[in-house]
C-alpha cells in the first residue's frame, strides 16, 4: 500500500477541479496520489492494495450527494476503514463561513446522521456558481437558494467561491497523515 485515491463525482467538472488539485498538491509534497471518478470505479473496480488512503469527493445536488457515492460508501466502507481516509464536499452555501464547517453544514450533518462511516478527515469546500453553464431549471433552483441566502441571481454569473488555499491545506492535511504513520 503506498498511495492516495481520491474517488470523486462531479457533474460540472469543479469537483474533479478540487479534486486535481490535491492530488497535484499532495503529489507535490512526496504522497503520491491518483483520482478516480465514481463511474470509473464502480465498472472497474479498485485495487486496494495499492492504496493506503482513500479520499472521496462530492457536491451537494439538490440537498443531497450523489447515489453512486453514497452506494460506494456503504459497499467498501471496511476497505475505507482499513486506510487512512476522508471525505470533503462542495456546495454554494459554504460560500458562508459559518456553514463551511461540517458541524455548520446541514448536508455534512444529514451525511453523518445517515450512514455509520466516520471519515477520519472531514472538509467543506465552497463550490462554484455557473448559471450560463446550467440549464434553465437548475439554475431556477440555484437562484431560489441564492434568494434566500442573500447571493447573486444574475443570469450571467460565474463566481468560483472556492477557497483554493484550503483545498492545498487539507490536501497537506492527508500527507501529514499518511507520512504520521509510516
Ligand atoms: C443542479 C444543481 C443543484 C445544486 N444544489 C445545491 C444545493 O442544494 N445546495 C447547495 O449549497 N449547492 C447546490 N449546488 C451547487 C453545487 O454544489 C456547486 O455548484 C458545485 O461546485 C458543483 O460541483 P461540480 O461542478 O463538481 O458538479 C447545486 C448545483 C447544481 C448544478
Amino acid at each position: 500500500m503506498s498511495g492516495t485515491l481520491i474517488v470523486y463525482f462531479s457533474r460540472g467538472g469543479h469537483t474533479a477541479r478540487v479534486s486535481r488539485r490535491i492530488m497535484e498538491t499532495m503529489t507535490e509534497a512526496g504522497s503520491p496520489c491518483q483520482m478516480m471518478d465514481i463511474v470509473e470505479a464502480q465498472q472497474e473496480g479498485i485495487d486496494w492494495d495499492q492504496f493506503d488512503t482513500v479520499v472521496i469527493g462530492c457536491p451537494v445536488l439538490y440537498g443531497d450527494f450523489d447515489k453512486r457515492i453514497k452506494a460506494f460508501i456503504s459497499d467498501n466502507q471496511a476497505q475505507l476503514e482499513a486506510r487512512n481516509n476522508g471525505f470533503f464536499c462542495l456546495s454554494v452555501v459554504a460560500r458562508n463561513p459559518a456553514k463551511a464547517t461540517v458541524e455548520g453544514n446541514r448536508y455534512m450533518q444529514k451525511f453523518m446522521a445517515e450512514q455509520p462511516w466516520r471519515p477520519q478527515h472531514m472538509k467543506v469546500f465552497a463550490g462554484k456558481v455557473d448559471y450560463p453553464a446550467w440549464g434553465f431549471f437548475d439554475s431556477l433552483s440555484i437562484k431560489l437558494i441564492m434568494m434566500m441566502t442573500k447571493g447573486p441571481t444574475a443570469a450571467d454569473t460565474v463566481i468560483d467561491y472556492t477557497d483554493w488555499d484550503q483545498v492545498e491545506a487539507f490536501a497537506l492535511q492527508l500527507h501529514e497523515a499518511r507520512s504520521d504513520d509510516q
